[in-house]
């Protein structure tokens, strides 16, 4: 990675920081690619567009699993998991970005890390749902031909199959209204940055001074 001359005059303030890697940046595409095209195979045919659509559902939700694994280990192991963790200041942090959103008081308050207490929440949101649609599609699997086995309708009884179906249709449900919501905040033009961010990898110096509490997110120099 180039390193930018620091200048001592701006004390390397014009200087972008890192806010995602190239491999943090294609698991999120990859995953939110994946998460749209599982929610348009299974919808599609509700709407009575007829498409192949159960082969290409599992595929890509085998892809979703092994991303998402290879996500959570690199969290744990070599990102770590304070950055994601949600503290009692955090939610100090929530109270007064609610308070400054409203109007309450009038200097603008700073991310207290590198995420918000909300883009915490949604992302604890998003991985609950997604690790139950995972978990439940994995079961799924039996009741369908793959390459690998013939299907077993009666692996489980009737009331076992109802829940797990449920709670994969719940799962959908909820992941239709998230990425909807979610896109939506991605898409303003006061956060478009951190968009950019996930697409680039970097904020500039002013951004990060601006927005966040430098001294408990110290982001890296591109
Ligand atoms: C239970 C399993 C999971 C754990 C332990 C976990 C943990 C983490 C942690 C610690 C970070 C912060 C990394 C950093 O910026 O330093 C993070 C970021 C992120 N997570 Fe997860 N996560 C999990 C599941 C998921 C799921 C299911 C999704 C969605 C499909 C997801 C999507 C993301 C995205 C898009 C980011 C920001 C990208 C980045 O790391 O720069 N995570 N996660
Ligand atoms: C397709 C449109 C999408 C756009 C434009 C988008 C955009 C973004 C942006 C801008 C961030 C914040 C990065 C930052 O804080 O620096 C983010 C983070 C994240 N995205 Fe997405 N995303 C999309 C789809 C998805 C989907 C489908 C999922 C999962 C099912 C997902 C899961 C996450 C998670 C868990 C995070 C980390 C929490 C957060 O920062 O809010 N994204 N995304």
């Amino acid at each position: 990675m180039v390193k930018h001359a620091t200048s001592p005059v701006d004390g390397g303030e014009g200087v972008r920081r890192v806010r995602h890697l190239l491999v943090d940046r294609l698991f999120h595409w990859l995953s939110a690619a994946s998460v749209l095209i599982l929610l348009g195979t299974a919808l599609l045919p509700i709407l009575g567009i007829e498409l192949a659509w159960v082969t290409v559902h599992w595929v890509t939700g085998l892809m979703l699993a092994a991303l998402v694994l290879g996500h959570t280990l690199r969290a744990t192991f070599w990102q770590g998991l304070a950055t994601m963790w949600i503290g009692l200041r955090d939610l100090a942090d929530g109270w007064g970005g609610l308070r400054a959103a409203l109007g309450v008081v009038r200097e603008p308050v700073k991310v207290g890390g590198k995420y918000s207490l909300a883009q915490k929440a949604i992302h604890h949101a998003f991985a609950a749902v997604v690790l139950t649609a995972i978990a439940t599609g994995c079961l799924m699997l039996v009741k369908i031909d793959t390459p690998w086995w013939q299907r077993d309708p009666y692996w489980l009884g009737d009331g076992a199959w109802g829940i797990i179906y449920v709670l994969h249709d719940l799962a959908s449900l909820c992941l239709v209204t998230m990425v909807i919501v979610h896109i939506y905040f991605a898409l303003r033009p006061e956060k478009f940055y951190l968009t950019r961010s996930m697409v680039l990898g970097w904020i500039t110096g002013s951004e990060y001074r601006e927005n966040y509490d430098t001294s408990r997110w110290e982001a890296e120099q591109e």
